[in-house]
């Protein structure tokens, strides 16, 4: 069955996935022979750069998970990986052509698979890239899958996602996502450092969002986090601390209902900073 490409947004880009080769589900066989040596280049110099800035910004957990990724010189296969994290956490990496809608992401989440874009970035879009592509989704975000803690979240996110979606709460949960999965600081006693895997897979955002004083990092709330509006373009102007994973699991677990209920009238907040 043909699905519909998806976007960000209103844009007016093309998708640049190939939604043509997706299943009803959305995902899609790894086409590891359609990658070319200047694809695994990009990869590998990706790799590279990232790991290097590593120390000091990124949270013990995903030092410590990155060798399960395996190689590093070429893209990794996703049955290499899934024969490492379907033992470690039971969760699987499954391909999929590009963004997804909710609906099929959330159900992937919920049943522990996590979907993968298969597609690398141009060489000329090596520094930055808005839509996710594999490194993105790879580096960024499979590591943390092979931690217990943060591999649960992940599935009761999903579980949580097409609950909203009954409640037509998306809006207010993918703010959760972003502040969260993508863009999440977690302090350590050594300092703070980074979880989220847009802020992991940035050369830029890496630095910025740990050492900048200009943005500012404010505790972890809920309420806070599903009223802080959010930019995909630049920089995040506003982070939202954790102390460990185990605290952004048990604050995630009560019923959401009440909130949704209690924000959804709320005035939503700007992404900067707010006068006091
Ligand atoms: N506890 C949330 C609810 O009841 C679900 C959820 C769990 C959402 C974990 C995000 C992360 O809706
Ligand atoms: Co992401």
């Amino acid at each position: 069955m043909a699905v519909e490409p998806v976007v960000y947004g209103a844009s007016e880009r093309p998708p640049r996935g190939d939604y043509a080769r997706a299943d009803a589900d959305y995902t899609c066989a790894q086409d590891y022979a359609a990658y070319t040596q200047a694809d695994h280049d990009t990869y590998r110099r990706l790799y590279e750069r990232q790991e290097a800035l590593l120390p000091g910004r990124a949270c013990d957990a995903f030092i410590a998970a990155l060798p399960s990724l395996g190689v590093k010189d070429r893209i990794p296969r996703f049955e290499e990986i899934n024969a490492r994290l379907s033992k470690a956490t039971g969760w699987e990496i499954v391909g999929v052509p590009g963004l997804i809608p909710e609906v099929p992401f959330f159900t992937l989440l919920a049943n522990r698979k996590f979907p993968v874009t298969d597609w690398i970035r141009k060489p000329e879009e090596f520094d930055y890239i808005v839509e996710p592509d594999i490194f993105h989704d790879m580096f960024g975000h499979v590591p943390l899958l092979f931690n217990p803690v943060f591999a649960d979240h992940m599935q009761e996110y999903g579980k949580g996602g097409l609950k909203a979606h009954g409640l037509d709460a998306c809006e207010l949960l993918s703010r959760l996502y972003w502040y969260t999965v993508e863009f999440g600081l977690i302090r350590q006693e050594d300092g703070l450092r980074a979880y989220g895997a847009g802020i992991l897979s940035s050369p830029g955002e890496l630095q910025y969002a740990v050492e900048s004083p200009e943005p500012q990092r404010l505790p972890f709330d809920i309420q806070r986090v599903m009223r802080t509006a959010y930019k995909i373009d630049s920089y995040q102007q506003t982070y939202f601390v954790i102390d460990s994973f185990r605290e952004l699991f048990e604050k995630t677990a009560p019923d959401f209902t009440p909130v949704y209920a209690q924000l959804r009238d709320a005035p939503v907040l700007p992404a900067g900073r707010v006068a006091a």
